[in-house]
């Protein structure tokens, strides 16, 4: 884990919601893993006092970029970041997906969700595994890749439903080792179900609302349950990623 003030690379508008920044750095990117985040502060802006955590989206040629929704203080003024103009970033954080090898795999991801995996499909690839991708939102803006099964709940673009909605036909069809999801935690409680009801193993990534992010605070709990009891994770330090079945899924 480092701490670096870094220029901004690339600040690329997808749509009036999402944004990617790319900062170079050579020492983060090598040791980062799939499923990582950073804590990214604005340093021109006092407020929000605290960084915030965002998934690793890519990884390529010594630079590390972020796929970001815009949803309050610090989303909005990185949106508007220039090229050059600086950010701090401390990372890579958290533990990251655990990757098989030579296995038929399943990504499932809803809206924002999506950040993680083009670096785990990357990952996923060198392993050898076979991959299907099923991406869902609201509408045609929450959509980013046309080479994946898209679901979006307007119908606006690829198939109107939940991202959900095949998993019991593809689970029931497919033999699937591991199922990777990230989103909304409706979406995660419904797929960690499907899951426990075909038995394969889910890895889900966790977006809990995070205020140190390294494990100091405890705003970050999550339930657990383990050898027959519940315990409390903290989603910072020793998620984001974890076992998906075993997460109490409060409704
Ligand atoms: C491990 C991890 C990885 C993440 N990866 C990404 C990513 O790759 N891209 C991305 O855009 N976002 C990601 N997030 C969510 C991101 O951290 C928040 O959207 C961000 O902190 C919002 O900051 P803000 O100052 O703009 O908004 P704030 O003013 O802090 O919040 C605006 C609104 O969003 C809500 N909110 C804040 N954080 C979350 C959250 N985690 N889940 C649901 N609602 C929230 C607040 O309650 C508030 O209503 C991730 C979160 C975690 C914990
Ligand atoms: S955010 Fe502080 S312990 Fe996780």
């Amino acid at each position: 884990m480092q701490f670096k003030i870094l220029p901004i690379k690339e600040n690329r508008k997808l749509n009036s919601r999402y944004f990617v920044l790319k900062v170079p750095d050579k020492s983060i990117s090598a040791q980062s893993q799939p499923g990582q985040f950073c804590e990214i502060k604005d340093l021109e802006s006092d407020e929000p006092l605290l960084p915030r955590p965002f998934s690793i989206y890519k990884v390529e040629e010594n630079t590390i970029s972020f796929l970001i929704k815009i949803v309050g203080e610090t989303t909005r003024n990185l949106s508007q970041k220039k090229t050059a103009e600086m950010i701090s970033i401390l990372g890579p954080l958290g533990n990251g997906f655990k990757i098989p090898k030579n296995k038929s795999v399943l990504l499932i991801s809803g809206g924002i969700g999506y950040a993680p995996f083009p670096f785990l499909k990357n990952k996923l690839q060198k392993n050898g595994n076979e991959i299907q991708w099923l991406h869902g939102g609201k509408d045609k803006y929450d959509i980013f890749s046309y080479d994946i099964t898209n679901y979006t709940e307007d119908g606006s673009i690829g198939k109107k439903g939940l991202v959900t909605d095949d998993m019991p036909f593809i689970l029931g069809k497919n033999d699937i080792h591991t199922v990777f999801a990230c989103g909304p935690n409706q979406m995660l409680k419904k797929v960690s179900e499907i899951c426990e009801f075909y038995k394969v193993e889910l890895q889900v990534s966790m977006e809990t609302i995070m205020a140190c992010g390294m494990g100091v605070c405890c705003g970050c709990i999550i339930k657990y349950a383990e050898n027959g009891e519940v315990i409390y994770k903290k989603a910072c330090k020793d998620g984001p990623v974890f076992d998906g079945r075993k997460v109490v899924w409060d409704e």
